[in-house]
């Protein structure tokens, strides 16, 4: 059968999320979920949810929402493109602007889907090496970005900002470089910023080829209700509209995503929640002599003081703690660890004692 396939996607192995465990008693701390459970409002709407309701399609727009963000960032309506979590929206930028045999240029390591969503659309990956510790490579925004302008067929930069799986953050001087020089489309691809001290939105205003993607994964504990959207100038969103499904967000995802998007209060409490538990964790990790990547996202890349990540993640999972293990060359010395309650915090600390203990 497989004649039948497509050659570009029977070559690709297709993208692995992180394991979705079913034992229970696991302390989960492997794809960035928020811990706490989404805005008590969200909650209260879900149980009064009238479920006749689900007989109709959705709004194919998903007006009221893109009304809601459009208001929270100071934007307008059109501006705003919804969608099935930010995956999908990465999904249609590639669509949108990747020709075959067009490329995509994201850092190393970064999010592993972004080369698999071009892969599948028959376009290729120009991949940039970052340093050593993940910052940009010495020279990027002089020699680096010229070089690349050199190159043709680089259509979309896509930049995690904060990144992962490594956590640290590009100043937005630096971006504000990228999308000058850059000759095609930036994708910042927010999913972390409601965890980081500075955001390119007010880049929006002045780079025509600037797009900023955000998520209710991660900040908003919407994980499972698979929100996401972008913002950038309207005639961008206008054609990126024309390559999403019709009815790309459900209608329980809209309803309960205004509601999660206007209770401000729970939002700031948990992200400061998440936030201090995150330097607790890094301070008592220092202790320990870990060498970690500086964080503005809501996990912790980390190394332990012999360098062998799998060892760590392996050890953690037999104390049931489920983290993160990159295997490539440049992460393979670390594990990624996702902030979670601060008890569960403190026993993945209990049990990265007793990992180094039995080390000595
Ligand atoms: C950098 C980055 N972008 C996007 C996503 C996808 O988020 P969503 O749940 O909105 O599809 C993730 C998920 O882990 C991510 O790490």
């Amino acid at each position: 059968m497989s004649i039948y396939i497509r050659k570009n996607i029977r070559d690709i192995d297709g993208y692995t999320p992180g394991e979705q465990p079913r034992e229970k008693n696991l302390i989960k701390l492997n794809t960035n979920e928020n811990p706490y459970p989404p805005s008590p409002k969200a909650m209260e709407f879900l149980k009064g949810f009238n479920s006749e309701k689900l007989r109709l399609y959705p709004d194919p727009m998903a007006d009221n929402l893109r009304k809601t963000i459009a208001e929270l960032h100071g934007f307008h309506i059109d501006n705003i493109i919804a969608g099935n979590g930010s995956d999908d929206i990465l999904n249609i930028a590639i669509r949108t602007f990747l020709n075959e045999d067009e490329k995509i240029v994201c850092f190393d390591p970064s999010y592993s889907l972004y080369p698999i969503l071009a892969r599948l659309q028959n376009a290729n990956t120009h991949s940039i090496d970052l340093s050593e510790d993940f910052s940009l490579p010495e020279n990027f925004l002089t020699s680096g970005l010229d070089k690349l302008s050199e190159q043709r067929k680089l259509k979309l930069f896509l930049i995690a900002n904060p990144n992962a799986p490594t956590g640290n953050a590009f100043l937005i001087k630096d971006i504000e470089v990228i999308c000058s020089k850059f000759k095609g489309i930036v994708l910042v691809d927010e999913a972390y910023a409601d965890f980081a001290e500075d955001n390119a939105m007010r880049l929006l205003e002045k780079f025509d080829n600037l797009i900023i993607s955000r998520t209710l994964s991660k900040s908003y504990s919407m994980a499972g209700v698979r929100l996401g959207w972008a913002v950038s100038n309207k005639s961008i969103i206008r054609e990126m509209i024309k390559v999403k499904d019709s009815y790309n967000v459900n209608m329980i995802s809209q309803f309960l995503a205004i509601e999660a998007l206007k209770d401000r209060q729970y939002f700031a409490e948990t992200v400061s929640r998440i936030k201090k538990a995150r330097s607790i964790l890094v301070h008592e990790l220092v202790k320990l002599d870990f060498k970690i990547i500086p964080s503005q996202a809501n996990f912790l890349f980390v190394s332990p003081p012999e360098g062998n990540g799998n060892d760590l993640f392996l050890f953690l999972r037999t104390k049931n703690i489920i983290v993160r293990y990159f295997p490539a060359p440049k992460t393979k010395a670390f594990i990624r660890i996702t902030i979670g309650r601060e008890e569960d915090m403190q026993e993945l600390l209990n049990c990265c004692r007793e990992y180094l203990k039995t080390r000595q």
